[in-house]
């Protein structure tokens, strides 16, 4: 099942930064449908790692443009993607011991905060970004 697919109403107007955000949507795609196919341990688990170091390098790369362009919510932005890494490092431990629903209710919850970040926190950068000529 798609958990998200893009659409041009997702974009932060800053090319770089969609380009890394479609791929995350490709990421979060792969370990939703391995997570409903039921597919084995270690294709969840290389899923799961997959997306998580690409969510870290986003999150730096980010969080660096945000600095440079001295956006004004950096920090909490920051403290937003700093939790999120704690709570998926936690579900990445978790995983090896849950079983059935339990397992498939740990990918949803990271599943859908990844897509709700994506969609709605970091829009909250674009006018901003728009008002500042910051592409
Ligand atoms: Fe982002
Ligand atoms: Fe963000």
């Amino acid at each position: 099942m798609i958990a998200i697919s893009w659409d041009d109403s997702y974009s932060v107007h800053v090319e770089s930064i969609d380009a890394q955000h479609k791929k995350m949507m490709r990421l979060i795609n792969d370990l939703n449908r391995i997570s409903d196919s039921g597919q084995d341990e270690g294709q969840l688990e290389l899923a799961l790692i997959n997306l998580c170091d690409y969510t870290r390098k986003h999150f730096e790369y980010e969080e660096s443009f945000l600095e440079k362009y001295h956006y004004p919510f950096y920090k909490s932005h920051q403290e937003k993607h700093a939790i999120f890494l704690k709570t998926i490092a936690q579900t990445k431990k978790d995983l090896l011991n849950a079983h059935g629903r339990h397992k498939k209710k740990k990918i949803d919850t990271i599943v859908f905060w990844l897509k709700n970040h994506i969609i709605k926190e970091d829009k909250q950068y674009v006018c901003f970004m728009l008002e500042h000529g910051i592409k």
